[in-house]
């Protein structure tokens, strides 16, 4: 419960703990049951196989919150562009051309389509309780936000310049405007899911916002996350969100002010003290330590917590990376890092 009480704004002696993409494929463990499943979207919507790598982390590293294993690119599945995962290349997916509209308008199915991560949460809730330790550890459920879908919709796969994305806004803005209320509903939809299901608390992934063009930051960022946010407060008033607005610059500080979240997850590209200055003290903040650091670990890695969480132990801050963990990150890393903010000392060696 440290962690819900640090996200509704409690102040810690020390922070709460836990790291985007846990559950992957620096885990041998999780790579052990993904290699169960050719597909990558059906291993998501295996509720048995999902439950069970949420948990990984949690048992292994006793970490303080867990996060339904699935993936934001579900909905646009869902929404009938079909997406698949090609080795070592990343997502594939049917893409939306520049004069098209998305036709897509079952919701009935679309719900039943997700109702598996539903399912996954109610079997992660049982499977965490089982254990003393992980019992009580709350489950943040998540969705991509409408401008980070937007870029796989109209790009197709990763993207390096989001020149299409871009391309969309500037040559059909009405027709962006149609997509995104579709996509908002979408993620509404994807969120309700998991709320019904028993999630603590929501992440909103916006991995992309510093690639829109600052001009459209209004129209397609603040506007429809505003949206969301709203209306899952109007259902559930205390479910904390946490939204991961990655890269936006300067543009995190109008982004919080607008969209008031009760947690702001910051990117390592981001300078920690403007953050601090900048942004209201009653936002807690998550993450800021750059993934590659964590791959590099030992005193190095001491250091940057020392500095960080001197810089901001005023204020309510929940520790993780500043992006997913990466594969090749050695898991005694982890581990020492976790005992060192817990302990400050270093952990014992796993086999
Ligand atoms: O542990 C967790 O954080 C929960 C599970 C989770 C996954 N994806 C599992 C996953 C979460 C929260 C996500 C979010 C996600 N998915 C984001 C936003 C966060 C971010 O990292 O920016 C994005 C942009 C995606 C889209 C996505 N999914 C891509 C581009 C890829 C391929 C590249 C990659 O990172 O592997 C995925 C696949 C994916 N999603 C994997 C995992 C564990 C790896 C798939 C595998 O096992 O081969």
């Amino acid at each position: 419960m440290h962690f819900l009480n640090t996200l509704n704004g409690e102040i810690t002696s020390q922070p709460p703990i836990w790291i985007m993409r846990q559950a992957g494929r620096y885990l041998p463990e999780y790579r052990y049951i993904r290699n169960t499943e050719l597909d990558f979207i059906e291993f998501c919507l295996n509720a048995e196989k999902a439950s069970d790598v949420t948990c990984q982390p949690i048992t292994k590293f006793n970490l303080d919150a867990a996060i339904i294993f699935s993936d934001i690119l579900l909905i646009l599945h869902m929404l009938d562009f079909k997406v698949s995962f090609i080795k070592n290349k990343g997502p594939k997916l049917k893409k939306l051309g520049f004069k098209e509209k998305i036709t897509f308008n079952d919701w009935n199915k679309f719900k039943s389509s997700l109702a598996p991560v539903g399912k996954a949460i109610r079997l992660s809730r049982a499977k965490l309780d089982k254990n003393v330790t992980s019992r009580n550890t709350p489950i943040i459920g998540f969705s991509g936000s409408p401008w980070t879908l937007f870029t796989y919709l109209t790009e197709g796969q990763s993207s390096k310049d989001f020149s299409n994305a871009r391309k969309f806004l500037w040559s059909n803005t009405q027709g962006s405007e149609e997509v995104f209320e579709i996509l908002v509903q979408a993620i509404i939809c994807f969120l309700e899911i998991q709320l019904e299901a028993g999630v603590d608390a929501i992440m909103l992934f916006d991995s992309w916002a510093g690639s829109i063009p600052a001009r459209f930051r209004n129209k397609f960022i603040y506007e429809p996350t505003r949206k969301i946010v709203q209306y899952i407060r109007a259902k559930n008033a205390s479910i904390p969100i946490i939204c991961f607005p990655k890269s936006m610059g300067e543009g995190i500080v109008e982004f919080a002010d607008i969209i008031s979240p009760n947690c702001i997850a910051v990117d390592h590209l981001t300078d920690m003290r403007f953050v601090h200055k900048s942004i209201s003290k009653n936002i807690t903040i998550q993450g800021n330590i750059d993934p590659v650091c964590l791959i590099h670990g030992g005193d190095t890695l001491k250091k940057e917590v020392d500095y960080l969480l001197n810089l901001i132990s005023d204020r309510p801050y929940i520790f993780n990376l500043g992006h997913g963990i990466l594969p090749e990150t050695p898991q005694q890393n982890l581990i020492d890092v976790i005992s060192y903010i817990r302990e400050k000392n270093i952990g014992i060696s796993i086999s």
